[in-house]
């Protein structure tokens, strides 16, 4: 066999396969030309009797001439079972699907949007701000004094430039109200980060929604309408809502929120430590120093403010014990939501 032979041969194999009508035709090609005992292992045994100078070239064509028949076989057979034309091995109709898992959204992903969605029905907006911040938008600004225990590198991560990682979504407010003027009806949910040792409550990353409403007369009595009708939304039209005072920096007057508890609905359990009570939300009226931190007169605008921790409502809400869970993304546990 001469090289021309080779030539000629390669031409009119690939010529047989595309002419090939239907798949048994295409397979009559392939045992022709490629199987055990085809034309090629022929044509592999006379390599050994081509001349010297032509050895090179002779095997190059043998090898174009298996691949690209190769190739061609493969695409037209594919063609054939796609179109279940011609007799071959068609699509079948009647097989069943193929399985597809589906994911979930993360269940913190779950209720963050679901608290955002009951504060946009109210008329609020989602604002965001940067995981970095500086110290004055996270503390200075929102009134924490200097030796607030807050401010610690025992509680606060800081960066080598000065910044920190914020510990709340608070200095998205500031933020927010350097630049715009009032009023301000704005939710900011995100990610915040303290020097927490984990464990079964505690993350040293961990979510929260803050809020702020800031407009000429805005009064306590506002937040207590907003925050009632927000836990009425969240957990059900029969939760009862209580409110303690407490101390925060940037609110004066401040409050803790309590829920009645989810598990006994104030009747006093294990859950609750049988007080009836599920501390949920920080909150209230913006202190007058946060104002003029951000430019606004405070002798023209009030407001209030509030805040929770996302991680804490979705384990009350779903009956998840461990923090944990919630970042070791087991898709075991997470398709449970
Ligand atoms: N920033 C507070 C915290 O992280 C929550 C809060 C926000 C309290 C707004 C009052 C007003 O704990």
């Amino acid at each position: 066999m001469t090289l021309q032979d080779l030539i000629d041969l390669k031409a009119k194999a690939l010529a047989e396969a595309e002419g090939a009508a239907d798949a048994s035709a295409l397979e009559a090609v392939r045992i022709e030309y490629l199987g055990r005992k085809g034309l090629l292992p022929k044509v592999m045994q006379a390599l050994k009797d081509v001349p010297g100078e032509d050895k090179p070239m002779f095997g190059k064509t043998v090898n174009e001439l298996k691949n690209e028949l190769t190739e061609l076989i493969r695409q037209k057979q594919a063609g054939f079972a796609g179109s279940g034309a011609s007799g071959g091995e068609g699509f079948d109709l009647t097989q069943p699907g193929q399985w597809q898992a589906l994911g979930t959204r993360h269940p913190i992903t779950q209720i963050t949007d679901r608290i955002i969605r009951i504060f946009q029905t109210l008329g609020f907006t989602v604002a965001d701000g940067p995981d970095i911040e500086t110290v004055w938008n996270n503390f200075d600004a929102l009134n924490t004094p200097a030796d607030h225990p807050s401010r610690d590198e025992q509680d606060t991560f800081y960066l080598d430039n000065g910044d920190l990682m914020r510990c709340h979504t608070s200095p998205v407010q500031v933020r927010y109200m350097m630049e715009h003027p009032p009023p301000v009806r704005i939710i900011s949910p995100g990610r915040c980060y303290r020097r927490d040792t984990p464990d079964a409550t505690h993350s040293a990353n961990f979510h929260q929604v803050e809020g702020l409403f800031v407009d000429e007369q805005v009064s306590l009595a506002d937040l207590k309408g907003t925050l009632s009708y927000f836990a009425k939304e969240l957990m059900g039209p029969d939760v009862k809502v209580r409110f303690r005072p407490h101390f925060f920096p940037f609110t004066e007057p401040s409050v803790e929120v309590d829920f009645t508890c989810h598990v006994c609905h104030g009747k006093g359990c294990r859950v609750c430590k049988n007080s009836g009570w599920i501390e949920i939300l920080g909150a209230g009226m913006v202190d007058p120093n946060v104002f003029q931190s951000v430019g606004y007169d405070p002798a023209k605008v009030t407001g209030f403010a509030f805040g929770m921790g996302i991680e804490r409502i979705t384990m009350i809400l779903y009956g998840i014990h461990d923090i944990r869970n919630l970042y070791e993304n087991d898709v075991r546990f997470l398709s449970q939501f």
